[in-house]
This record gives structure tokens, sequence and C-alpha cells, in this order.
């Protein structure tokens, strides 16, 4: 499956920004995590040629700027603040999670190991701050630049927020649905909402209309990290670049688990707890989980709930004043959110 046209719009020169953002000198070391991590060398340090994520967020950030009428190169700054802290979250998850593949590549912490990880994931995350004060030189009013470092700083944290609250669910017996959409809010939405959000600022004065925008990308957050947890349960490893029923295996409290959970008769809702609440689970104990989960058609619930989110923001949309070909391209990237496989 391709990525939307709206993607190629924006990539190379989102690509030379990001790349002159990184700082000269220093230890090699660490700004050699960081290309390695964004996919543009190896671990030796040799250049790769296509970066490695899909720079969601960034080209969201983008469309939004361009949608309310400015020149989406002012928000550029912006869109690489984002995509770094994206990746900071990504670097330091890879460790929380124990994951040691992410793009189809050895994760940074599983080559050079953890101390180092942490080490290119702070520096992301700093590095995010101070791009972000770029605005000012593409003539956004300083006022405008402390507001949109305030907001990245808040969204970030409610994003560490939702990562503490995800970690914590390993330990529970039982996770809520509504606890569970209240953490990926956190986790997943805020990061989205404020993409959106960010691209609106730079463009335009106008409140409520940043507001309508940060709503509508918040929704979209919650059905990609849906639509995320899918692909953790029944994503083919090939194609996500993660092992098969990765997600079972850690015993993530995500949402095919949860809704299961929740609808499990006593037999099965045993069984659930008995291979969640021990060490990692078997192949045997992953199919059962497996056959429960689709004894109970989770697929399509989590489908359903990650396509009503989309609905959602797309109502939240209509309410804002933009072209008919911006409408699309955002209606063209929520629809690909919900049918990825990767
Ligand atoms: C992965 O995000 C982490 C989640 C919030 C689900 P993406 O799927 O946007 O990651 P890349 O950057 O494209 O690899
Ligand atoms: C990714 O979360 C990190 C953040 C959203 C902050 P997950 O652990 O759910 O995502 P993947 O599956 O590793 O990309
Ligand atoms: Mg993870
Ligand atoms: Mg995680």
């Amino acid at each position: 499956m391709e990525l939307p046209s709206l993607f190629a719009r924006y990539r190379v020169e989102l690509e030379e920004y990001l790349r002159s953002a990184i700082p000269q000198g220093g230890p090699a070391l660490l700004y050699g995590m960081m290309r390695y991590h964004l996919g543009w060398e190896d671990e030796h340090g040799r250049p790769l040629a296509e970066s490695a994520g899909k720079a969601l967020r960034p080209t969201l950030c983008l469309w939004a700027c361009q949608a309310m009428g400015a020149d989406w190169r002012t928000a550029l700054p912006a869109a690489a603040a984002l995509e770094l802290t994206h990746n900071f979250s990504l670097v330091h998850d890879d460790i929380q999670d124990s994951d040691s593949e992410r793009r189809h590549r050895p994760t940074v912490w599983s080559v050079w190991g953890q101390p180092q990880a942490i080490n290119a994931g702070d520096s992301l995350l700093i590095l995010a701050r101070l791009v972000m004060l770029g605005l000012e030189e593409r003539g956004v009013a300083p006022a405008k630049v402390i507001e949109a470092c305030r907001v990245l700083d808040e969204t970030c944290l409610t994003m560490i927020e939702g990562q503490c609250l995800d970690i914590g669910f390993e330990d529970e017996r039982e996770v809520t649905v509504d606890a569970y959409l209240d953490m990926i809010a956190r986790k997943t939405g805020a990061l989205l909402g404020t993409s959106l959000h960010l691209g609106a600022l730079v463009a335009v004065d106008d409140e409520p209309q940043m507001k309508r925008l940060a709503r509508c990308g918040h929704l979209l957050g919650l059905a990609f990290q849906i639509r995320d947890d899918i692909l953790g349960v029944w994503g083919a490893a090939d194609v996500t670049g993660k092992p098969v029923a990765a997600d079972i295996r850690r015993r993530k409290k995500s949402l095919p688990l949860v809704y299961a959970m929740a609808v499990a008769q006593a037999e099965e809702h045993e069984q659930l707890l008995r291979v969640y609440s021990q060490g990692a689970p078997g192949d045997e104990d992953v199919s059962t989980v497996l056959q429960l989960l689709d004894g109970h058609r989770a697929y399509d619930y989590c489908q359903q709930m990650a396509q009503e989110r989309v609905e959602q923001a797309l109502a939240e949309l209509a309410t804002v004043d933009i072209e008919p070909t911006a409408r699309r391209d955002f209606e063209a990237v929520a629809k690909f959110l919900l049918e990825r496989e990767f």
C-alpha cells in the first residue's frame, strides 16, 4: 500500500531541513545514532538512500499550514520539531518495550546499548526544542514562537504521561476500555492534535480554527493508534517490521486484549488472566489468545472504533473553512491510516 501523494509534497524539503538541523562536530557517535535512527545512515555511518519513517506528523503540520492559506515552508521548523519529538519518543519507547526492531532495522539500543540510546533520545528531544526557534527566522512573530514552544512542550509531557500509563498497564490485572482510550489520547492523540494545531498557529490568528484543527488531529491520532494496536496483533511481520503478534508476546494491554477481557466469559477470562499474569507467553499461549480474540471478533471491534474516530475527525474538519483539494488530501491520509499494513 502506497503512502498518499500528500506525503511526497513536503518530503524533500522536510528532510533537507531536518538534516541541516543536526549539529556538526561533537561526538560522532551521538549524531551518528540520530542519523541511523532517522534512516539516513547505516550503523557504520554509511549513507542510505531513503529516510525511514512515514513523517506523518510533519506532513499533517505542513498540510494544516497550507490548508489555512499560508506558505507551508513557513511551518518547516515546527514540522521538523514534531518529527524530532516523535523520534525521541520512539528511541526511548524501543528501550521501554524491549523491541529489537523498528522500521525493519535493529533499534538504536540494540546496536549501541541502552545507555547510549538514552543519550540519542534525549538529544533528539532537545534538538526538537531548539529547531522550533527557527520559526522566527521565517518571519513568525516572537509571541507565536513562544506559544508554539509551549504547546509542543506541554504535548510532550502529555505524551510521556501516556507512556507512563501504557507501561503501568502491563502490571495491572485488568484495564478498562475507557482507561485505554485515555492512555492513547495522551500517548498518541496529543502529538497528532498538536501537529495540526502548530501548522494552523503559524498560518493564522484564528483561535477557534486552530482548536478545531487540533481536535481533528487528536481524533485522527486515536484512530491511528487503534490501527497500530491492530497491527501489533495481526500485522504481517515482513510488512510491519515487528515480530508476529508482538503485542501479545509482550503482554501489552492494547485494545484487542482490553476488549476481549471485557467481553470474555468466566472461563476465557481466567485463561486470559493466566496468560497475562506470567512470564513471556509461548507459541501455544499466543495462539490461544489469538483464537479467543477471533472468537469475539476483536479485529472488527477495533477497526470499527478506529473508523468512528476518523468519522468524528472528518466531522470536525467539516466545520473548518478550507479548499476542497485540501479536504481531499486529508481524507486520503485518514483512509490510509485506517487501512495501512505498516
Ligand atoms: C509509531 O508511529 C508510534 C505510534 C505512535 C503508533 P509512526 O507509525 O508514525 O512511526 P514512523 O515514524 O512512521 O515509523
Ligand atoms: C510508540 O508507542 C511511542 C509513543 C506513542 C510515544 P507504541 O509502543 O504503542 O508504538 P510502536 O508499536 O512501538 O511503534
Ligand atoms: Mg513500542
Ligand atoms: Mg510502547
